[in-house]
């Protein structure tokens, strides 16, 4: 469970971007954050990675208060948290394989181990071909679903994604989304997005900002900023 309660993140030169924001994200919800440019979208994202931290307020994940917390809790919390981004973050060095492995080392899971989640999750997103390939021979669409792939391999409790099809064509950001939608009820996701085709056409919960603050809360709807 994510619960923020009245978090507020002020920079030096004394911008928001997030006032006084609260909500609570149930475990194994679907969610998606929407807001126009600047709203705050990212900032949430960040802050539930303690990429950031608040100003004032609280960030609870899983009972834990992460908004004081030391380095041993946050590596905690990092190693339950896939994420995505809209530029994919694949290194270009290593094979497809090794980008999604990654992430079972950081969880000292044994070769083996690492062979078969790897194949499975690959598998999970279409790409069980690809794996001797490098980045440099994938499209973009491909690219995101290794980035997905290494999102959740170590079944992680938690995935975020900030603007996954930002850089995708319709179709596939679709293709993108269906993976997303084959995820639901698996782990907590949450997704920062300026589709509103997507948005409109899931009907989950949506989180509407506006700068820095939580203008609506809809349970199941659609992107109506
Ligand atoms: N490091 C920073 N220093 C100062 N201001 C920042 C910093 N990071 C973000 N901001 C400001 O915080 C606000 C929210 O930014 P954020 O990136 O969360 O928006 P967003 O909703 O993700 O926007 P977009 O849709 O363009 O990605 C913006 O006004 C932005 O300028
Ligand atoms: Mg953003």
């Amino acid at each position: 469970m994510i619960v923020f309660d009245k978090v507020t993140k002020k920079f030096p030169l004394g911008n928001f971007a997030l006032n006084e924001v609260s909500f609570e994200i149930d475990d194994n919800e679907f969610i998606f954050l929407v807001g126009p440019s600047g709203a705050g979208k990212t900032s949430i994202i960040k802050l539930i990675m303690k990429e950031l931290s608040p100003t004032s307020g609280s960030i609870v994940i899983d009972d834990e208060d992460i908004s004081s917390s030391s380095f041993k809790k946050i590596s905690r919390l990092r190693r339950k948290i896939g994420a995505v981004f809209q530029d994919f973050k694949i290194l270009t060095d290593k094979s497809i394989f090794e980008n999604v492995a990654v992430t079972c080392q950081i969880q000292n899971l044994d070769k083996g181990e690492t062979k078969k989640r790897v194949r499975e999750t690959l598998s999970l997103v279409g790409l069980e071909k690809k794996e001797k390939v490098f980045p440099v021979q994938l499209s973009a669409g491909e690219l995101q679903r290794v980035a997905i792939a290494r999102a959740i391999v170590g079944e992680k409790k938690f995935l975020v994604a900030d603007e996954p099809t930002g850089n995708l064509d319709p179709k596939t950001s679709w293709e993108i989304m269906k993976i997303f939608k084959k995820l639901e009820g698996t782990k907590t996701i949450i997704i920062a997005t300026h589709n509103s085709d997507i948005v409109n056409s899931f009907q989950k919960r949506v989180l509407v900002l506006k700068e820095g603050k939580l203008v609506k809360d809809k349970r199941s709807g659609g992107y109506d900023l």
